[in-house]
């Protein structure tokens, strides 16, 4: 008997009933001021309870780690309490839901902090752009400016600020947290030599350049457990201003060390979904070989390519992005062999209920 996506597995502490997982999407719809999530992030989430797993937008876990207008954090009382809304709806809807843990470190603006520039591994100046509040409320596209190069004392405070993001996200109901180590934010800013020239142990062999995410990786565990933790990494991505055509071995080398610590699972974001490379089965064989565990495929999968993959045992579940915002039902549809909505990139990002909870799902 193969193994298909509408088959159940086990990832860690949880079981899943089926293999097509919702990928993390920024939608930039919480509350202003404080970021809190609503009952309309609810209502959305709620939807698309189906999916094997719900993996949550970014949710940062400090206002030191917002890069976007209107993301929600997980680093306040307002924000738990938003979320546990949320994590119960689904939970009654009978979805499991995993908090996505975000620092953006560089991929950010100063007017979010108050006029201080984002943090990053090192101090330098970089060409990508990010979405600050315009003057009409709406969303205003503007350039990153040079992010300040981490402290000993900075790296200690988000250290602990991964540590209280993950003690929120168990009281806010969440099933599991993955941290977010791709697409050019903080813990992959450290680990590439585009964006880090640091000198200390931070800096310079990849043993160095993995310290942050590994220490983040191990501060998350200590404050929950293992087999409660993920994380999401995009070697040889570009993506933010980050062109990493070069993150093979790092990202062999993350997941080596990843394997060691027995996480719940690894989400390989693959580089064509944002116009890079695509990824070959020999890569994705030393993966394999690299991290023993749950291995979850995305970035622009078909239903055909998730199952090639499923069926060749290089991955054990696929996440959906952009179908999982036009089809609420997708994992229904997909085993059905329905038809799919096409999304709308117009919505994708802020405003309301148009383009976020009015996709129709099937006819019942
Ligand atoms: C985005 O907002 O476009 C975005 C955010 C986080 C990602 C990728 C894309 O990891």
């Amino acid at each position: 008997m193969t193994t298909t996506l509408f088959d159940p597995l086990t990832v860690g502490a949880v079981t899943l009933p089926n293999r097509v997982l919702m990928a993390p999407l920024t939608r930039m719809r919480a509350t202003p001021p404080g970021d809190v999530p609503n009952d309309l992030m609810r209502d959305y989430y709620v939807q698309r309870a189906g999916a094997g797993l719900i993996v949550s937008e970014g949710t940062q876990v400090s206002t030191e780690g917002k890069g976007y207008m209107d993301t929600p954090g997980i680093h306040s009382p307002e924000q738990v309490e938003g979320w546990r809304r949320i994590t119960d709806a689904v939970h009654e809807a009978g979805g499991t839901i995993a908090a996505q843990l975000w620092h953006v470190g560089r991929v950010s603006h100063d007017s979010f902090h108050g006029g201080v520039m984002p943090l990053s591994a090192s101090a330098i100046e970089y060409r990508n752009r990010t979405t600050i509040k315009g003057p009409d409320g709406g969303p205003q596209r503007v350039s990153c400016p040079t992010p300040r190069a981490a402290t000993a004392a900075d790296i200690a405070r988000t250290l602990d600020d991964y540590r209280r993001a993950t003690e929120n996200a168990r009281e806010a109901g969440f099933d599991l947290v993955e941290i977010h180590g791709a697409h050019g934010y903080l813990l992959h800013q450290f680990l590439s030599t585009q964006s880090n020239v640091r000198d200390d142990e931070y800096g310079g062999p990849v043993e160095n350049r993995a310290r942050l995410m590994l220490e983040a990786v191990d501060a998350v565990v200590g404050a929950w457990s293992a087999d409660r933790v993920g994380i999401r990494i995009s070697p040889i991505g570009s993506f933010n201003g980050l062109t990493d055509l070069e993150g093979g071995e790092d990202g062999l080398f993350v997941a080596g060390e990843l394997g060691r610590r027995d996480l719940a699972f690894l989400h390989l974001s693959e580089p064509d979904w944002a116009g890079g490379p695509a990824l070959d089965d020999a890569f994705r064989t030393r993966l394999r070989e690299a991290f023993a565990g749950t291995i979850i495929g995305a970035g622009a999968y078909t239903p055909d390519k998730a199952q090639r993959l499923l069926d060749a045992g290089l991955i054990d579940a696929a996440a959906f992005g952009r179908a999982y915002i036009a089809n609420p039902d997708l994992a229904e549809r997909l085993e059905q062999g329905a038809d799919l909505n096409e999304p709308d990139v117009s919505t994708f990002y802020g405003g309301g209920a148009e383009g976020y909870v009015d996709y129709p799902a099937l006819a019942s």
